[in-house]
């Protein structure tokens, strides 16, 4: 096991676990109680470090300083161009550290160096770039009142902020939490997920380097239960954020009705249908069932986990796509051209495999995959069922790994009626050539976002959430600014006025 503070190497990868502790006011410090919890390494199940665990009264601290921060400090009180300048600073230090930065992730989440470097760094800057020039951009309305007085609206910072975020994108959902409530002027205290809480204090050193004062960023590696409960029930709380399951989402959201009832927005879970339809290009749509699917070994709340596919190409396309699932190359996340590594632990993986269990005795048939791979780590096979129907589990649960399933269609009106046959309402994805019948298919998804000749693409001026229980509230975009937003409304009387 190694020390905090070691250095290892993996794969001619460095990483230095640099930072254990919780981070309060601006300075790293053990939890009151003293106590500590390992974090592993997916590719083997070995303890990587201990790590500080936040309990309720590490919440109470972390709430003091943010609110101390909120009511008497410079944040909420500086210009947006100052707060973005800042927040820009802080993406040029995450650009700085994208390579360490990427292996830490990669050595505590188990995705590939690869696309941690490629895709989840780039993102996280990307995001806070985004919002750094936003912050000077955040303004009320001049109203047009019926009387002789003037009304406007300011547009003010909702105050402390909690966020508690998942394992599987650990620092794209920091930055996606952090960046929007940061250029609007709230204080945060942010849980990590208890699977992968290291790269996020790595941030957290790197906000204080950007000159983000003392108490307006607080992180804390902890557990759901006391940590995530006692920031979902804290009275000094004005918002909360979270992404994860549906099920922790509605406890979230019961806590706020039983505490101070607080804003809550949730991003959930989701089943979302791909829909490929005859004209469709077949190796373009077997590559992007595949990726939609695959993408961080499934685990991905936007995950094609329903792939719909038109009766006259389906033969074509189960034959192609098998045998693309055949050359995944799966194995240590750090070796070059891996597209998949391990499940991020124990858990998951049990569910996962418990799941496959499931689509055999519901009578869908296993066409590849369905095993473990190896006896040490977390590592799954591609796995593809067909005849899948929308009852059962596999049809409609959250799986939340490598394991795809197949349904088939005749008409677009079946199509539609099939796809929206979900509780879910996070994502949907189209494959054809014919305009009209893309329109119209993607009005008639109902889901936050549907992509058209593309899979999970992402973009900070894109608002992504959910329909039905995949959630409440968007991420990205401007639409986010306003979950961290008050509205108030000032009015004066017109005297000597020329006109109203
Ligand atoms: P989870 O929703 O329980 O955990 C996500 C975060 O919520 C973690 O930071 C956790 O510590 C925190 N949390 C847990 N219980 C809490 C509570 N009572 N109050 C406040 N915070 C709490 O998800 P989990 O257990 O890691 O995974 C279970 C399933 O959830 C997965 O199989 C997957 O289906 C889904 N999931 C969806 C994600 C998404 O991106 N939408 C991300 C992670 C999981
Ligand atoms: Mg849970």
């Amino acid at each position: 096991m190694a020390a905090h503070g070691a250095n290892q190497t993996h794969k001619g990868y460095p990483v230095t676990v640099k930072y254990t502790q919780l981070f309060i006011n601006g300075e790293f410090v053990d939890a009151i109680s003293g106590k500590t919890f390992e974090t592993y390494d997916p590719r083997t199940g070995d303890v990587i470090a201990r790590v500080a665990e936040a309990g309720k009264e590490d919440v109470d601290l972390a709430v003091k300083a943010a609110r101390n921060a909120f009511d008497n400090g410079p944040w909420p009180r500086m210009s947006g161009y100052e707060r973005g300048r800042i927040m820009s600073k802080y993406a040029d230090l995450v650009e700085q550290n994208m390579e360490e930065l990427a292996a830490l992730e990669t050595l505590n989440n188990g995705k590939p160096v690869a696309i941690a470097r490629l895709v989840d760094l780039p993102t996280c800057s990307k995001v806070l770039r985004y919002y750094s020039g936003a912050a000077d951009k955040i303004h009320g309305q001049t109203l047009k009142m019926a009387g002789p007085y003037q009304g406007y609206t300011l547009h003010e910072p909702i105050g402390v902020v909690g966020l508690i975020v998942p394992w599987n994108f650990p620092l794209v959902m920091f930055f996606n939490k952090i960046s929007p409530a940061l250029a609007s002027g709230c204080t945060l205290v942010l849980k990590t997920a208890e699977q992968t809480p290291l790269t996020a204090l790595y941030c957290a050193n790197l906000a204080r380097e950007a000159g983000i004062p003392p108490g307006v960023l607080n992180v804390l590696s902890g557990f759901g239960d006391p940590a995530g409960a006692a920031i979902s029930h804290h009275m000094d709380i004005d918002k909360v954020s979270f992404t994860g399951s549906t099920e922790t989402g509605r406890k979230i959201m019961e806590a706020a009705a039983k505490s101070n009832l607080k804003r809550v927005t949730l991003e959930l879970g989701g089943k979302s249908p791909l829909i490929i339809m005859n004209d469709a290009d077949v190796e373009e749509a077997v590559n992007l069932a595949h990726q939609a699917i695959y993408f961080n070994m499934g685990q991905a709340c936007i995950a094609a986990s329903r792939i719909y596919v038109q009766e006259g190409i389906y033969d074509e396309f189960v034959k192609k796509v098998v045998e693309r699932a055949k050359k995944q190359v799966i194995g240590d996340p750090f070796t070059d051209g891996v597209h998949q590594g391990p499940q991020i632990n124990k858990t998951q993986f049990d569910r996962i495999l418990q799941y496959i269990e499931y689509g055999k005795q519901e009578g869908a048939t296993l066409l590849t995959g369905g095993n473990r791979i190896g006896d040490k780590g977390f590592y799954i096979e591609p796995t593809i069922f067909s005849h899948v129907k929308e009852d059962m589990k596999i049809g409609k649960e959250e799986i939340f790994g490598p394991v795809m399933s197949i349904f088939t269609f005749k008409s677009i009106e079946e199509a539609i009626e099939l796809g929206n046959k979900t509780t879910y309402g996070l994502a949907g994805g189209i494959v054809t050539k014919n305009i009209d019948v893309a329109n119209r298919l993607s009005r008639s998804i109902r889901a936050g976002i549907v992509w058209i000749n593309c899979y999970a693409v992402f973009d900070g001026d894109a608002p992504f959430g959910g329909y039905k229980m995949s959630g409440i509230g968007r991420e990205n975009g401007l639409y986010d600014l306003s979950n961290y937003l008050q509205v108030k409304c000032v009015i004066t009387p017109l005297h000597h006025s020329p006109w109203l």
